[in-house]
């Protein structure tokens, strides 16, 4: 999916979390936003997201305005926020995957998510009496269900072990592979085994910088 924002600017009330954020990715380009807690890096997912209406500045989708944008489930997204998660009642992550998917999914695609996230073996296992870690790779399989063109991943792995964020960057850098447009949000990684293209990096002045990967030092700014 291609990604166009122009001179995009954010704000709560009279704070500007975003000034003027520009940046252009291509099908298959791989970009890591970086900055401290508190820069604004959920509240522009939020804005890619339609959750924060755009009124300064413009995001296109496939050259498309993201006010007329109606192919949201192009879009996978998995966030930081497990913590509070419970089914209202009992159901097994394969029960989970078939319900919560937007398109009909069959049993060896889901067979083959849960596989990639290294947590075949819980395909039968109650959700609610997962791990934290096991939780973060349910959802994240679930967001591969839909074949997004773009995955947005918003600290994903802020919770889980070392283990599981392995499989998970091997997983995501997999469906990079084939194409998929990849928005990592982090804050703390060492991004030595990532397949990025790209860098935002995001200051609590609200003002940015958009650099590829060759154009980037990463031991500059210390996060
Ligand atoms: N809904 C909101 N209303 C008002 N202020 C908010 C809201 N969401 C976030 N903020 C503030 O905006 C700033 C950026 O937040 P956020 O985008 O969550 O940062 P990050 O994801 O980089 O940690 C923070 O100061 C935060 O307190
Ligand atoms: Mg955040």
């Amino acid at each position: 999916m291609q990604i166009d924002v122009h001179n995009l600017s954010f704000s709560y009330g009279h704070r500007t979390v975003i000034d003027s954020l520009s940046l252009s990715l291509s099908s298959g380009d791989y970009l890591v936003i970086r900055g401290k807690n508190g820069t604004g890096k959920s509240t522009f997912i939020k804005c890619l997201l339609g959750m924060n209406p755009v009124k300064n500045g413009m995001i296109f989708y496939d050259h498309q305005d993201i006010n007329y944008f109606k192919e949201w489930t192009c879009l996978g997204y998995v966030s930081q926020k497990f913590e509070d998660f419970n089914y209202e009642f009992p159901i097994t992550v394969n029960e989970f995957l078939s319900v919560s998917s937007l398109r009909k999914t069959s049993q060896s695609n889901r067979l083959k998510a849960l596989d990639q996230m290294g947590i075949l073996e819980l395909l039968n296992q109650n959700i609610n009496n997962l791990s934290g870690g096991e939780l973060q790779r349910t959802f994240i399989a679930r967001s591969m269900l839909n074949d997004p063109k773009l995955l947005i991943l918003d600290e994903p792995t802020a919770s889980i072990d070392k283990l599981s964020t392995e499989y998970f960057f091997k997983a995501v850098n997999q469906l990079n592979l084939q194409g998929v447009t990849i928005i990592l949000v982090t804050h703390n990684e060492s991004l030595g085994h990532l397949n990025y293209s790209h860098v935002l990096t995001m200051f609590s002045d609200g003002t940015n910088t958009f650099q590829t990967r060759d154009r980037c030092d990463l031991s500059e700014v210390d996060f």
